[in-house]
């Protein structure tokens, strides 16, 4: 959604806010604006559309070569996407601007006091109400003037300002929405993601809630919004550059797919022990009784996060014999949910910022579960919520169709599966066993990638048709709503996913001539009920792609395609069949010529309910 950068040092800050613009291009936004000090005078520019504009409109108005600033991606939330809209905000009276990720709930009665005290405001957005707020407060000291402000805003921000009268100051605050400090030689970069600050330094620090830091050239000081000081601690930054770079390839989903035998392989490195027949997992610490007494697990997340999670409640109950469930965050948080006596939640989330799964952890804890994370960025804010927790370690997703961190959501939930299945009830020597076979994950991953051409080849043949179906049983009945939500989000073609055996209770009448119908058919339990949802679609023109499993050449009599997978024991079998799926979704979107990275309207991570 999105993004904030600012920069203070010695350097020209215009290229270094862009750099950092682009690189969180991949979060989503329809808007852009940049807002420099130059002489001690504000220069702003806005504008609709991708950062690109942003700075050919930069370019043309000349001049913008000051060493402070601040600019801003928007993803459009209150008002449409205008170039009005669009941070950086600004307020003439003391000529301080904001720029601003979040909601401020209280904006409308805050805008009316406002109105009320003569101020003007030029857009529909909640921001402009925070500039007005910090410009009416204001007495000559910015810091103090952010944080009586921030002590009259309820709602989520991440906020930069700037002010013409402090001309060597910015103040940065957060609550809810992320905000990092990174510390270079003399120089400060601040962002809403590490991704724009590693070019400059892999020194930085996470604001927490309530945090409000002021930057000046000799350093920073770091207070709360009621002036008591508060000491941040500065670590390394767990990205490296090449980690957000393309390299060879045309798109970062692309890579990221055939990323997936090596995020597999460091998301199990060291944690499983098959000479004692153990998972060992840090993160759980010395939680790991309470988790084990547990009597019920509830699994809570959103989007693709959310399929993991379901596939984490088949797990749960079949390997680990814990009455699971899965909810979807949003619903959980505001549904008055009984939590009772040793329940634990699991929120499961690549980015740790989604805001629906943020609030259903606050609301877990608040009713006494044990709230662990399944979490791929480190320090971000579901991490930080959990008593505990694993990361997926499967490195930064840039793409905004999640893969990798699919599958690391899916490996790590099974390790923490494992974990509980082996303190309750399984032996040292199958859960060496079971851990063989995770073991052998990412090389079976690697060759179903060796057949990327052929299955882009199937692809193509479908690509004109509108709908299609995924449709799968047990643990694939999530993979087929992945499956479907890969092929929506990137090519724009409708496509519902289900239980192979639901078909018959309404979708089965969409089937026509050719419709083509992907079904995930590997061998399992309910094999031979999958070949009787194939028949019955076969029967009534529906075109048949089945992923299958390597040597079942039976099923070729059946299917117009079959794309095969290696052998693999049916809990960890999703880890598998979902690849096939993501590269059709891929070669899709790159068929009908759309822009894989920048889907329409999607953005990597909402941060707003
Ligand atoms: C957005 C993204 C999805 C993601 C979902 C949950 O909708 O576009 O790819 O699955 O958010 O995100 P999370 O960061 O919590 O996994």
């Amino acid at each position: 959604m999105c993004g904030i950068v600012g920069y203070l040092g010695h350097r020209k800050s215009k290229s270094i806010l862009i750099e950092g613009l682009k690189r969180l291009e991949y979060r989503g936004y329809d808007s852009a604006g940049l807002a420099m000090l130059v002489n001690g005078k504000l220069k702003l520019a806005r504008s609709v559309g991708r950062v690109a504009m942003l700075e050919e409109r930069l370019e043309q108005e000349g001049g913008f070569d000051g060493t402070i600033g601040v600019c801003h991606t928007r993803w459009a939330t209150h008002g449409g996407v205008t170039e009005l809209n669009a941070h950086p905000h600004k307020d003439d009276r003391h000529g301080l601007v904001v720029v601003h990720n979040g909601i401020i709930e209280n904006y409308a009665a805050l805008k009316t006091y406002l109105q009320e005290k003569g101020h003007v405001f030029t857009s529909e957005t909640d921001t402009e109400v925070i500039s007005m707020l910090i410009s009416e407060l204001y007495e000559g000291d910015l810091e103090k003037a952010v944080q009586a402000a921030l002590r009259e805003v309820t709602g989520a921000y991440a906020i930069c300002v700037m002010c013409e009268k402090e001309p060597d100051t910015l103040v940065v605050a957060r609550k809810g929405s992320p905000l990092l400090v990174g510390v270079g030689n003399g120089e400060y970069v601040v962002a809403s993601d590490a991704a724009a600050i590693i070019a400059h330094t892999s020194q930085a620090f996470m604001l927490d809630d309530y945090n409000v830091v002021k930057i000046t050239p000799s350093g920073f000081h770091t207070t709360d919004i009621h002036n008591t000081v508060v000491t941040p601690k500065i670590s390394q930054l767990e990205i490296d550059l090449e980690q957000i770079e393309l390299g060879e390839y045309s798109h970062f989903m692309l890579k990221e797919i055939f990323e997936q035998p090596k995020a597999l392989r460091a998301c199990m490195s060291g944690r499983l022990d098959t000479r004692e027949g153990r998972v060992v997992l840090g993160g759980i610490g010395s939680f790991g009784k309470e988790m084990t007494k547990a009597k019920r697990v509830v699994f809570t997340a959103q989007g693709t996060a959310l399929h993991a999670a379901m596939i984490g409640r088949y797990f749960f109950e079949d390997v680990a014999k814990v009455p699971s469930t899965w909810e979807y965050a949003s619903e959980f948080r505001y549904r008055n949910p009984i939590v009772e006596e040793n329940t634990v939640v699991v929120a499961v989330s690549q980015s740790g910022e989604t805001a629906d799964t943020l609030a259903a952890l606050h609301e877990a804890k608040e009713r006494g579960a044990l709230a662990l994370g399944v979490v791929n960025v480190v320090g971000s804010s579901i991490a930080r919520t959990t008593d505990a927790g694993v990361y997926l370690r499967v490195g930064p997703e840039i793409g905004v169709a999640s893969t990798k961190a699919f599958v690391g959501q899916v490996c790590a939930l099974a390790q923490l599966g494992l974990f509980m299945a082996r303190r309750r009830l399984m032996s040292a020597y199958d859960c060496t066993k079971f851990m063989q076979h995770m073991e052998a994950l990412p090389e079976k991953i690697e060759t179903i990638l060796g057949q990327a051409d052929r299955i882009k080849k199937i692809t193509e043949r479908y690509i004109e048709r509108e709908n299609w179906l995924f449709l799968g049983r047990g643990y694939n009945y999530p993979t087929a709503l992945e499956g479907a939500l890969k092929l929506k989000e990137i090519s724009y073609i409708h496509a519902e996913g289900m239980p192979a055996a639901e078909m018959k209770h309404g979708p089965i009448a969409l089937i026509n001539e050719g419709l083509p119908a992907v079904f995930i058919a590997n061998r399992g339990k309910q094999y031979e009920k999958v070949m009787s949802n194939i028949q019955e679609v076969r029967s009534r023109g529906g075109h048949v792609i089945a992923v299958a499993t390597e040597g079942d050449q039976h099923i070729k009599n059946y299917c117009h395609d079959v794309i095969y997978i290696p052998d693999v024991i049916e809990p960890l079998s999703p880890m598998l069949t979902v690849i096939p799926l993501q590269l059709m979704a891929y070669y899709a979107a790159v068929a009908r010529g759309h822009d894989v990275d920048k889907p329409r309207n999607l953005a990597k991570s909402v941060t707003v309910e």
